[in-house]
């Protein structure tokens, strides 16, 4: 039955593209400025695309952007969906399967996190080079969508290491600092407590976030090269907790946003051919 879901998102949208998208790139809280550097061949809302969930979440548009970035064919997924809105983490996961049914190779993921190592700040960039997942969950409980990928997926290398190297290059080169770390993924919506945060970086993570795992469990599970890089909006230290307001979260988002569209630019441009 989902792979019917699948299958009609993706024959609605290709009738109406001209190229077969090469990458595909999930934007997060905050963090839709990659869009403007599209030149965009056209928009569709999620509520025109048959079976797409919406988003619900402030700070999150809602639509996939169809068009050019440094030289390559993308979508854009301006809008995510979480598991605290009550999607099941299939449905969080769709429009990814969408995208690998309409051919693209890599997944590019943004999101906003919390920094939980202490030597990171508040706007710095962190590629993540592995995850945790403690969302409770897994987008692949249920039968395997065989063509899509195997029953066990292989987990080792969830976080392309080609592409680590190329984002940590790129960086360098535009004068950008970059951090790099593992990310646990929750299901939020609540935030931590000292001791969850406490936890969670004696386990072995450097940002704490709601989105991302499922998304790269699903990618890799279709094949495809993903590279996540998270925008650290807050420091958690579970010694000495502040108060995190969403509104301080989209607003470092907005900040970090613009050096971080800038670097997935420079990333997509020097891609391997
Ligand atoms: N925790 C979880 N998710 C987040 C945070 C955080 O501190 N900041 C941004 N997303």
């Amino acid at each position: 039955m989902f792979e019917r879901k699948f299958d009609s998102a993706a024959e609605f949208i290709s009738s109406r593209m001209k190229d077969k998208p090469e990458i595909g790139m999930i934007t997060g809280t905050g963090l839709g400025s990659v869009a403007e550097r599209i030149s965009v061949d056209f928009n569709l809302p999620y509520s025109e695309i048959p079976h797409f969930p919406v988003s619900t979440v402030e700070g999150h548009g809602g639509k996939l952007i169809f068009g050019e970035l440094a030289g390559k064919t993308v979508i854009v997924m301006d809008g995510r969906f979480h598991i605290y809105e009550g999607y099941s983490p299939w449905e969080v996961t769709l429009p990814v399967r969408v995208m690998a049914t309409l051919g693209i190779e890599y997944l590019f993921i943004s999101s906003a996190a919390g920094g939980l190592n202490p030597q990171f700040n508040s706007g710095d960039l962190m590629i993540v080079t592995d995850h945790i997942n403690l969302t409770g969950t897994n987008p692949l409980i249920g039968p395997n969508l065989v063509p899509f990928g195997p029953r066990f997926p292989d987990m080792s290398q969830a976080y392309n290491p080609d592409m680590v190297l190329i984002g940590r290059e790129k960086a360098l080169e535009l004068g950008i600092l970059i951090r790099q770390g593992v990310y646990a993924g929750l299901s939020g919506p609540s935030l931590e407590t000292p001791a969850e945060t406490r936890f969670l970086r004696l386990i072995g993570a450097d940002a704490v976030g709601m989105s991302t795992v499922s998304e790269v469990i699903v990618g890799i599970h279709c094949g495809l090269k993903v590279m996540a890089i998270a925008a650290i909006t807050n420091i958690n230290l579970p010694d000495c907790m502040s108060r995190i307001s969403i509104e301080q979260v989209i607003e470092t988002a907005h900040k970090a946003g613009s050096s971080l569209s800038l670097l997935w630019e420079k990333i997509i441009r020097g891609m391997p051919h």
